[in-house]
């Protein structure tokens, strides 16, 4: 189960566990086990309160309800989604945090590394912008084999072709996939590319510490095959995406149409060296302790000129491999300041508790699922 909580780094997402369904399953059905006789021992407690001495003070029970209560945070989805409540674990202590992301990898970049012009596209759209003459453009980096993922977003906001009278369109990106199955999932990706007609694919290698490149490939996409685009928006595959809001901030007349970059704004963020972490950055690569302010990598939009500034000075820019804070360490080159969004509670890492009031005013939040995208969207939307 992938879950999302803030650290000093940022929101950033842990794996805890393998099978997420099973998991989820086993959790929820121990949930309700534990309710019943949670219940079924107040109901004593409740009894003998009146006639005997309770075998174990209440206190402990109340203690050990907490307890449950603090470790699983629970999510309703309203309505017609009853049957899909889900649980997520609480915040990893700052010392698990550590250790639940413990893949020391060997990283290096290279200093051409990040340039995106040193990769070409195996699978491309060049004529896509100019037919569509899109006003935006959603530009989501996604794992090859994350189908699923894709096959979400398509069915919500991915769908969004026309938004307040302007053109929208959302591709996805992908690189390389490695392994045994690597055959397998390339000739899926050729189908579903001939399907779709949305995904782009370059010939870097797609891996976590490989997201640097993704990001500055998605840049160079926009600087040369849709220069026309009057905004861009890199967004994660797991975002629930209110393209609607996000029109409405971009068509307001205060929001610049050049040198413009915003989203959730991170200033003064350590950098991680400790080496069991997922995000761990070698001094070799950056050697200063704090990041330039950058905007969390889940979702920033910008003004369309920005993509041609970005891969120009991305040539200078020692590449590592926390991607967002190396566009920020770009747009500081550049001398552009990210901006707060008008309404910075439109931004949001993650909403607690479905509530729909709530996904009907925000920008951007990260979800748990695909499922969640299409569940939310729908009840959104009132679709269902
Ligand atoms: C990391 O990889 C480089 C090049 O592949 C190698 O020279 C270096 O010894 C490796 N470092 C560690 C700690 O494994
Ligand atoms: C990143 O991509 C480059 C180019 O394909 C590749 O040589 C390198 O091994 C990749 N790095 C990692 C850590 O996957």
């Amino acid at each position: 189960m992938e879950v999302k909580i803030i650290d000093r780094n940022g929101w950033k997402r842990y794996n805890l566990g393998q099978d997420k369904s099973s998991h989820r399953c086993h959790i929820k059905k121990g949930f309700i086990l534990l309710l019943a006789l949670t219940f079924l021992l107040s109901a004593i407690f409740y009894i003998s309160d009146y006639s005997l001495k309770p075998a174990m003070p209440p206190n402990t029970l109340y203690k050990v309800v907490n307890q449950i209560r603090s470790y699983y945070v629970v999510i309703d989805i309203p309505s017609a989604h009853d049957n899909k409540t889900l649980f997520l674990a609480p915040p990893p202590k700052a010392n698990q945090q550590v250790q639940q992301t413990a893949t020391t990898t060997n990283i290096s970049m290279r200093h051409h590394d990040a340039y995106p012009r040193n990769y070409h596209f195996i699978l491309d759209e060049p004529d896509k912008c100019p037919q569509q003459n899109p006003f935006l453009v959603l530009m989501v980096p996604v794992a090859p084999h994350e189908l699923e993922a894709r096959s979400a977003i398509r069915s919500t906001w991915g769908k969004e072709s026309s938004v307040q009278g302007n053109a929208v369109m959302t591709l996805f990106l992908v690189g390389l996939s490695e392994g045994a199955e690597n055959d397998k999932v390339q000739q899926q990706l050729q189908e579903e590319s001939q399907q779709h007609r949305d995904l782009l694919q370059s010939n870097f290698v797609d891996t976590y510490v490989n997201l640097t490149i993704k990001t500055m490939v998605i840049m160079d996409w926009l600087a040369t095959r849709c220069p026309q685009a009057s905004y861009g928006m890199k967004v994660d595959s797991d975002i629930f995406l209110n393209v609607e809001n996000l029109m409405t901030l971009l068509l307001a007349p205060n929001t610049p149409r050049q040198n413009y970059i915003t989203g959730i704004v991170m200033w003064n963020r350590p950098v991680i060296r400790n080496k069991d972490s997922k995000w761990y950055v070698p001094e070799e690569l950056y050697p200063e302790p704090i990041y330039p302010t950058y905007l969390l990598g889940m979702g920033y939009v910008f003004s369309n000129d920005l993509p041609k500034k970005l891969v120009e000075v991305s040539k200078d820019i020692k590449p590592f491999n926390i991607e967002d804070a190396y566009v920020g360490a770009c747009l500081k080159r550049l001398s552009i300041s990210p901006s707060n969004p008008p309404d910075s509670s439109q931004f949001r890492a993650y909403l607690g508790t479905y509530k729909r009031e709530e996904f009907m005013r925000v920008i951007t939040t990260i979800l748990n699922s695909p499922q969640q995208l299409i569940d939310f969207w729908q009840d959104v939307k009132r679709l269902t």
